[in-house]
């Protein structure tokens, strides 16, 4: 990742005179969760929560006026291209959407960096979603403007965690001395990756529930141990379910498997129903990044714990936090 003193110094001339360029993510980009500390966070929820204020208030306002975002997707996406979409216009910016890359040069095997570089003069900050680890992080290598980190394949999800946090604070006021389980794809799902790293700045204690073959990589249940976490993986949900004040269920990711065999196999390995919430914590919230494709039964979707819903909307206004916070303008 690059120094981050040295992104601003390279990036501060791009933006035009007027923005607040001591501001603590000017210019940054936004790339992976380790680059977030407790104070940051407490930040960014303070600016989301006015985010969410301002939305309830009067809709939207002109605090981006004149700024572009380039929405660059090479991997399917309803939630984060459109919140980050819906984002950039309540803040009064536009967007250079890209969502079918097949119609872009890339379907001519232009490079990412040139890519990056072509919609860098067109706009001032960049969000990508691509489906190798670390593309972003190269992306960023080349790139002047902020580069937002969408997800990288089977790699991370800063902005997904960190809406998942805020969701969290906001629906239980804090996340110190919470028990969050996680369960389902969790070798594979980029959101569990980097939710669980940024849970591990709190006093929380981490369940993993998942089939053997979809285990948390050992990598990341290392780097949260030496943070003093208790953690715990199970095969089933069973005995996590009753400590729980956050059941954070994600979809098995087909598209990352190379046989479909396993997939079929571990595809419905979970299923949340009415019957499982009745051994849960009146105050548990249920989570879900969504899409869902059956790991949740819709008979839950009234039970106030069902926080899914609320957890989208709670993504807009973290991203209108973090597009203010790059562009200078928080
Ligand atoms: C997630 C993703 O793309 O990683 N979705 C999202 O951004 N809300 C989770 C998923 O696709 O299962």
């Amino acid at each position: 990742m690059k120094e981050n003193s040295l992104s601003i110094e390279k990036k501060s001339r791009y933006l035009p005179f007027g923005d607040q360029q001591d501001s603590l993510f000017y210019g940054k980009d936004i790339l992976s969760v380790k680059q977030f500390n407790r104070d940051d966070l407490e930040y960014i929820f303070g600016v989301a929560h006015e985010m969410r204020e301002m939305v309830q208030r009067v809709g939207s306002f002109d605090l981006l006026k004149g700024k572009i975002l380039a929405n660059l997707f090479y991997e399917p996406s309803t939630r984060t291209s459109s919140s980050f979409t819906s984002a950039m216009e309540r803040l009064g910016g536009s967007l250079i959407p890209i969502n079918e890359v097949h119609y872009s040069s890339v379907a001519e095997g232009e490079s990412l960096p040139d890519t990056i570089r072509t919609l860098e003069c067109y706009a001032d900050v960049i969000v990508l979603r691509h489906p190798e680890v670390g593309a972003s992080a190269l992306a960023a290598k080349y790139a002047k403007k902020p580069i937002i980190n969408a997800g990288d394949g089977i790699g991370e999800h800063p902005t997904q965690a960190l809406l998942d946090a805020f969701t969290i604070y906001e629906e239980l006021g804090t996340l110190d001395g919470l028990t969050v389980t996680l369960l389902g794809d969790l070798k594979y799902g980029r959101t569990v990756h980097s939710l669980a790293r940024l849970l591990s700045l709190y006093k929380v204690k981490i369940n993993y529930v998942s089939p053997e073959v979809l285990r948390i990589p050992s990598e990341i249940l290392e780097e949260i141990a030496e943070k003093n976490i208790t953690q715990a993986e199970f095969n089933t949900l069973e005995p996590a379910i009753k400590e729980t004040d956050v059941l954070y269920v994600t979809r098995v990711q087909k598209e990352r498997f190379e046989d479909l065999d396993q997939y079929e196999q571990v595809k419905s390995a979970y299923v949340i129903t009415a019957d499982t919430l009745i051994r849960a914590k009146k105050k548990m919230i249920i989570m879900h990044p969504l899409p869902r494709v059956g790991e949740i039964s819709m008979e839950v979707d009234n039970d106030p714990r069902a926080a899914y819903f609320r957890q989208m909307e709670y993504g807009l206004y973290v991203r209108m936090a973090l597009l203010a916070m790059v562009l200078g303008k928080s």
